[in-house]
């Protein structure tokens, strides 16, 4: 089959981003992405491309170009399926809140209700890919779905993970290390891999493209996210110690990663992981795992993410006994709430804990990130259910200024490595502070010379104080 038509459920960070790609690089396909969030199709078809849901480095650029020529974006599910050959789902695949594997396993409902709708609809044969990052064998339900309740239609269920980093969608989309495509090993399954290898190969040399079975495709993603994350647990574990030795951990990630086996990338030590994926396939992981009684493996990559969470803990804890064992009432400045830089992504963010934290010692928190609007990180805060949202607007207050948020401020503490913050006048922030001025950097992207020369007592994750 000659693909000329593509659909995609679910216009989130991963759809998108993805089909825009998509779209620019394939101009005789048309690309239409499909979402039942009305507001979310609004805002991607908006004039201004400042307020396209997704905020990634050159996005805008690509949606101008391919908008109204190929790509579109839609509320008409129904319709687009019905057009296309190729159905991606990228649909959200939280973990679940209720039930059997809560907190744990991936809740695949919206997963099935794309299937049941995929299947009400078809009228041809189709090739449904998955997209969202799923358990090891999801294709089966699917297939089970569509194949149990479809108008008699022939579905071939591919799995094409995703491996793009937000803040660096575009570029990560552009040049993959590598695309993964796993399919059935039937002819017609080998057909359907190749028409979506065809696709890739519009802009991705052939040795980058990977086919496998399903299955493999589907645990590799599981697989890529434990290992990354696991190095970044590794290297928080070691910040600790280093804190406590008087060893710096910067230095010590250099020396490691130097070596080639090793690497240097996925080093930094930070206040902790997040966003919408670690922390959720490990989980998944985790859940799979102890579903076939293997204990050992699923604690294993359990401990990836208690140590996380201890990181974060204790990156709040270090806040409080250094300011004299109180927080009651001071200003504690946040500079950052997004879960890395060059995102307006908050899912997951260390700052969303952090900040808990700190209210429920009665800190009086105030929010500057230059990419995350008031309404989410209320809206993150009142997830937790620590407190009621009353009470979250009243402790805990967001700024358009950085100067503002550090402005009469005992502490300050950095969450997300945005560039701009290693620009700002330290000398200024430091005159409007209340004295000592102690600067938190859980990401550990400010001057340490410089800082101490003005005046601040510095604590960087993974060195500690040192004055
Ligand atoms: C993705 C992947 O799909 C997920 O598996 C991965 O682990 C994280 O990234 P993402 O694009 O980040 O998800 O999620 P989100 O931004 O929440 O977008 C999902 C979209 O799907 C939302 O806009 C939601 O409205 C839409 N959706 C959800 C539907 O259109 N139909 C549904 O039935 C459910
Ligand atoms: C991740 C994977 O990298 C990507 O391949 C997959 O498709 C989705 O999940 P993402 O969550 O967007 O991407 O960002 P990533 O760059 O991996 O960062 C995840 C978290 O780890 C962030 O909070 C980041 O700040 C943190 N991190 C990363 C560190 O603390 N230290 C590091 O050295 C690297």
């Amino acid at each position: 089959m000659n693909i000329k038509n593509i659909c995609c459920i679910g216009a989130g960070y991963v759809g998108g981003p993805t089909m825009a790609v998509i779209a620019k690089k394939c101009p005789h396909i048309k690309v239409t992405v499909v979402d039942v969030n009305k507001d979310r199709i609004a805002a991607w078809n908006h004039e201004d491309l400042s307020k396209l849901p997704v905020f990634e480095p050159e996005l805008d650029t690509i949606v101008q170009e391919a908008r109204g020529r190929n790509l579109f974006f839609s509320t008409d599910v129904d319709k687009a399926i019905d057009e296309a050959e190729m159905i991606f789902i990228s649909v959200n695949t939280p973990t679940k809140t209720y039930g059997k594997g809560k907190g744990m396993a991936a809740d695949l409902k919206y997963i099935e209700l794309c299937a049941r709708q995929i299947a009400r609809v078809s009228k041809t044969n189709k090739i449904v890919v998955e997209k969202s990052t799923l358990p090891v064998r999801t294709a089966s339900a699917i297939k089970n779905i569509l194949d149990h309740t479809g108008n008699g239609v022939q579905f071939q269920i591919l799995s094409n993970p995703e491996f793009l980093a937000e803040g660096t969608a575009v570029s990560d989309l552009l040049n993959p290390d590598r695309v993964l495509i796993g399919g059935d090993t039937t002819p017609e399954g080998t057909k359907a891999v190749n028409d979506l290898v065809e696709i890739y190969g519009n802009w991705v040399p052939k040795a980058q493209i990977l086919t496998t079975n399903v299955w493999s495709s589907e645990l590799s993603k599981l697989a890529a996210n434990a290992f990354l994350a696991q190095r970044v647990s590794s290297i928080n574990a070691l910040s600790e110690l280093c804190e406590q030795t008087g060893a710096d951990v910067n230095e010590v990630a250099k020396a490691i990663g130097m070596d080639s086996r090793i690497g240097p990338k996925f080093l930094k030590a930070s206040v902790g992981f997040g966003g919408s994926c670690f922390q959720k396939d490990i989980l998944n992981l985790v859940y799979i795992a102890r579903t076939y009684g293997l204990d050992e493996v699923s604690n294993y990559w359990e401990q990836v993410i208690i140590m996380n969470n201890h990181q974060k803990q204790r990156f709040s804890d270090n806040i409080v006994s250094t300011l004299y064992n109180t927080v009651s009432g001071k200003k504690i400045a946040f500079l950052g709430w997004a879960f890395k830089k060059d995102t307006n992504d908050t899912r997951e963010s260390a700052a969303i804990n952090i900040a808990d934290n700190l209210l429920n010692e009665q800190a009086a928190v105030s929010v500057y990130d230059p990419k995350v609007v008031e309404e989410r990180i209320y809206a993150d805060l009142d997830y937790l259910n620590s407190r009621d949202s009353e009470e979250n607007r009243k402790l805990l207050k967001v700024e358009n200024d950085p100067y503002e948020t550090c402005n009469k401020a005992h502490a300050i503490a950095v969450l997300t490595e945005w560039d701009e913050f290693v620009t700002y006048d330290w000398e200024r922030i430091y005159d409007n502070m209340e004295k000592p001025a102690f600067i938190f950097d859980g990401r550990g992207v400010l001057n340490r010379e410089l800082l101490n020369s003005i005046g601040f007592v510095y604590y960087n994750i993974g060195s500690g104080i040192i004055e």
